[in-house]
This record gives C-alpha cells, structure tokens and sequence, in this order.
C-alpha cells in the first residue's frame, strides 16, 4: 500500500472510497464527518437515525455519493467512546475501515486523521495509527493459495485542510507504514510452514536483509556453535535433520554511540517437543514457535530505514526442535558458552536452552542491554490471555521504558515477577540447574533459567507466547501469525516518529 499526504478539503478528492469517522452516541456529526454529511444531503445523519449506526468502534457504514463529491464511496468508521478514545482505537477504527474499503475493491482510499481534530490527538500519531491500522488490517496470507481471493488496496491517501499539520501527519504517516511493514513481514515468516521456514531460510533472510538495507551480518554454522561452546543451544538442534543457524544482525548508527542494545529473538522453526514428545493439538501451531526471531528481523529492517543514534544486534539461535536418534535425552546434561551447565529434565522446555547461549553471546559481544523475545511458555498464555506478554525484568529502568513503550506501541506488556524464591525449583541434584521446574509458575522459572546468562546486565525478557499466534481477529490482526513485538521494538530503539 502506497501512502502519501496531502492538504485539502475532503470534499475536493478524487477516490475510491473515503473514509470519515464518528464517535461513539453521536447523532449529528461535526468536522470532516459533518461536512461530507452536509455535502450529502445529510445521509449520515439520516443512517445514523434511521438504522440506528451508533459509532461503536470497528463497526463501519457506507454511503454512497452518486457524485455529489469526487469520492466514489464514503466509509464512516466508528471510533468508539470519546473516553476511551486513543491509538488502540484508532487502528481499529482504521482497520475495519481499510477492510471495507478492500471489500469494495477500492483501489486509491483517502482519509481523515481520526482523532486529530476533534479527538485531541496529535496529527503525528493519529498519523501513525491511521496507517498501521489500515496495513495491518488488511493483511492477507495467501503465498500458498492457487487462486488468491480477495483484494489489495492499492494507495492510501492522508487527507487534512490544516496546513500547520502537514509536517507532523507525514513524519507519523512514515513511520506508521514502516512499522507496518515490518509487522505484515513478521506475520508471513510466521505463518508461512515450518517445512519452508527452516533454521537455514531465517539466516537467508538476514542475509538479504543485510544487503539490501545496509546492516552487517554473521551466520554461525555448527561447527562454529560448538566451538563458541553453545552447548545449550546445540543440544536443542541434535534431534532434526536441519542445519540449526546462529544469526548476528548489526545495525551502526551514522554518528558513533556507546551504547549496544541487543535484541535477542527465540528462533525454533518448529517445536515438536523433542524427546518430550507435544501431543498433537499442542504441536498443531508450532511454527509459531520462531515469533520472536521474525520479530527482531524485521525490526531491524524497520530500523535500518528509520536510523536511530544506537547501535543494535539482532540475535537468532535458529533451530527446530526434532526427536530423532541423535536428539537430546531427558537427564542429558549440557554446558552453555558461560560455563554453566544445565540438566534437560524435559526437551519442550528448550526456548530457554536456545536463549541461554544467545543472552550470554550478547553479553560476550559488549550489549549495554539485552531484551529477549519469545513464545516461551504456555503458562503465560494461560496467565495472560493473547492481549499482552508477560514482562520480567531485572532492571527499573528498562522496565518502565518498555511498559511505556507497549502502551505507545499498542503490542502490550504486563510485568511479572522474577520470584528468586522459585529459584529452588530449578535447582538441580546432578548440574547447576535444570530446565523445567514444575507446574506451578512456569512462566516464571523460564524468566529465572535465561537471567543467569545476563550476567547482571539489564535484560529484560518478554514472553510473547499468547499474543504471537491469534486464534480469533481483535479488531486489528486476524487469525494468524500477528508480529507481536515488532512495533514494540521499533518504539524502544527509535523512540517516537
Ligand atoms: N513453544 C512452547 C511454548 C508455547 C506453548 C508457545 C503454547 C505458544 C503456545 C515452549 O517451548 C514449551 O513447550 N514450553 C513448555 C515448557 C514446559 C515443558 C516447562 C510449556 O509451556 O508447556
Ligand atoms: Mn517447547
Ligand atoms: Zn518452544
């Protein structure tokens, strides 16, 4: 989707479709909304009346101009309770918008800012939601569908008469499309299969990423892995038949900084369960289980567009989780790169293995802090639900940086506790620890295994096991790989537009 900006009357556009907006309980619109009423012969508020449209957000209406503007169509989006109004409620409001649009084969849509009039909202991030809302909403997976159905708005147009805003809805506009971008991206390596998505496809896409955008980039093989002494993540690649990869993207800042952030993503292609073998349903989505690898490269496209002042490594320890003859037992006990050794009590529990030598790479390799991304637990899921991940953190700093963050990102984030106390649990009669602990706060001592290999250094870990893989649309991502994380990242490395 093309975006552009323009300063104009709404009522001048030539388009497809144009879209206008309406609080919620409001029976006779103002602003935009109120003048293409008006230039219509009042037919929204007629429909507003008659067939009782109320503006709730995601509901849509659409009324027709018979040319009484240049615009073939008008979409009325609802936006919702004006209390409760902010950029969550603008991207949906621009998603179910966008969709309709699409539905009507419309191929150059103009909008209004939602929100930036009448709302108080500054035109820079309705500008950013508006687009993310209408890229992400309407996304579609169809690389494996012989006849593709469905249709691709072709360009977006952002519509405002008040020239002292123009600046500010391109910079947001921008940087809305890029983070969308890279959103859509994640969201086809994740939903594309695992047999097409190996260990090997995730290090050609850094490769390509790192020469079309500009970032330098290391793929450590096998050999390389256990020579570094990556004896955690290596156990985890011994049962598949794939070449497990560990990827290195780096992005250099123009003017030289101090400081490296490393985003760290868990990249297993599929997990089967290993040796501890998932029951069908539970493996059912599994090539999922390489979220927060696509996360953090595509972030890292997205970053090397926008170029923040901060040096960033993207880390991948890239690998499928497979039984098989050479595959890792239960009671096997492995050496990660730090020295420390861990007892594989099961081989489900192998995120936090993979994670293990990553952190401590990134803290081999001078990270100032370290924020890990992964489908870690099914506790969390069960926690938290598919609206937010499950935070841990072992630094104040860091945590309310990326609270703030989740909320300006709308990828949500609740924090939840490194209890040291549960530390017992994975301790270990026969190594320094093992991999599972129970039960009973699972979540948490997945948290608590990958902190040892941060060495003190702010980390932070983000279990994005509900929010990855969305098994009913929430108003902005359908079912389906979402790209949690991805806007997230943008925010904490580049700040905002
Ligand atoms: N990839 C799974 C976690 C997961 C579960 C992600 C459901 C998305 C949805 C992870 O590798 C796993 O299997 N975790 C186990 C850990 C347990 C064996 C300690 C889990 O959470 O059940
Ligand atoms: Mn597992
Ligand atoms: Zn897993």
């Amino acid at each position: 989707m093309q975006v552009s900006n323009i300063t104009a009357s709404i009522l001048d556009v030539a388009c497809d479709v144009l879209i206008v907006n309406l609080f919620e309980g409001v029976k006779s619109p103002g602003g935009a909304t109120g003048a293409v009423d008006r230039a219509l012969g009042g037919q929204i508020s007629e429909i507003i009346e008659r067939e009782g449209f109320e503006g709730k957000l995601g509901q849509v209406m659409t009324v027709r101009t018979g040319g009484a503007i240049p615009a073939r169509a008008v979409v009325v989006a609802g936006l919702g309770k004006a209390e409760k109004f902010d950029r969550g409620a603008v991207r949906k409001a621009s998603a179910a918008a966008a969709r309709r649009a699409a539905e009507m084969k419309a191929s150059k849509v103009a909008t209004i800012l939602h929100g930036a009039g009448i709302g108080g909202m500054p035109a820079r991030q309705s500008a950013q939601a508006t687009v993310e809302g209408a890229i992400i909403g309407t996304y579609r997976f169809v690389a494996y569908k012989s006849e593709p159905d469905g249709h691709d708005i072709a360009e977006l147009v952002i519509v405002d008469n008040d020239a002292s805003k123009f600046a500010d809805a391109e910079a947001g506009a921008a940087r809305g499309r890029i983070a969308a971008e890279a959103v859509n991206r994640a969201r086809d390596l994740i939903n594309s299969p695992a047999n097409e998505v190996t260990p090997s496809c995730l290090a050609d896409y850094a490769r390509r990423l790192a020469s079309e955008a500009g970032l330098d980039v290391t793929v450590l093989e096998r050999e390389d892995i256990e020579k570094l002494g990556m004896g955690a993540f290596a156990s985890v690649a011994k049962g598949s038949a794939q070449p497990p990869k560990f990827i290195v993207l780096t992005y250099t800042p123009p003017a030289p900084s101090d400081r490296t952030c490393a985003i760290v993503g868990k990249g297993i292609t599929f997990d089967s369960g290993g040796l501890s073998l998932k029951d069908g349903s539970s493996m059912a989505t599994m090539k999922d289980d390489m979220s927060g690898a696509a996360a953090v490269l595509t972030a890292m496209g997205a970053i090397a567009e926008i170029r923040p002042p901060v040096k960033v490594m993207a880390i991948v320890a890239a690998t499928e989780n497979m039984p098989g003859g050479r595959a890792t037992r239960p009671g096997d006990i492995v050496r990660a790169m730090n020295g420390k050794t861990i007892e594989v009590e099961n081989t489900d529990a192998e995120g936090r293995l993979t994670l293990a030598d990553a952190v401590s790479y990134a803290v081999r390799e001078g990270a100032d802090e370290i924020v890990d991304l992964a489908t870690l637990t099914g506790a969390c899921v069960v926690a938290l639900g598919r609206g937010m991940s499950g935070l841990f953190c072992n630094d104040p700093s860091l945590e309310s940086r990326l609270l703030a963050c989740g909320k300006a990102s709308g990828d949500l984030l609740w924090p939840l506790p490194i209890f040291d106390d549960y530390f017992e649990n994975i301790k270990s009669d026969v190594a320094d620890m093992k991999n599972t602990g129970g039960r009973e706060g699972s979540a948490i001592a997945g948290a608590l295994l990958i902190r040892e290999f941060a060495e003190g250094k702010p980390w932070a870990h983000l279990d994005i096991a509900g929010p990855a893989y969305i098994d009913k649309d929430n108003g902005l991502v359908g079912k389906g790989g979402a790209g949690a994380g991805v806007r997230l990242l943008i925010e904490y490395l580049c700040g905002p537009a």
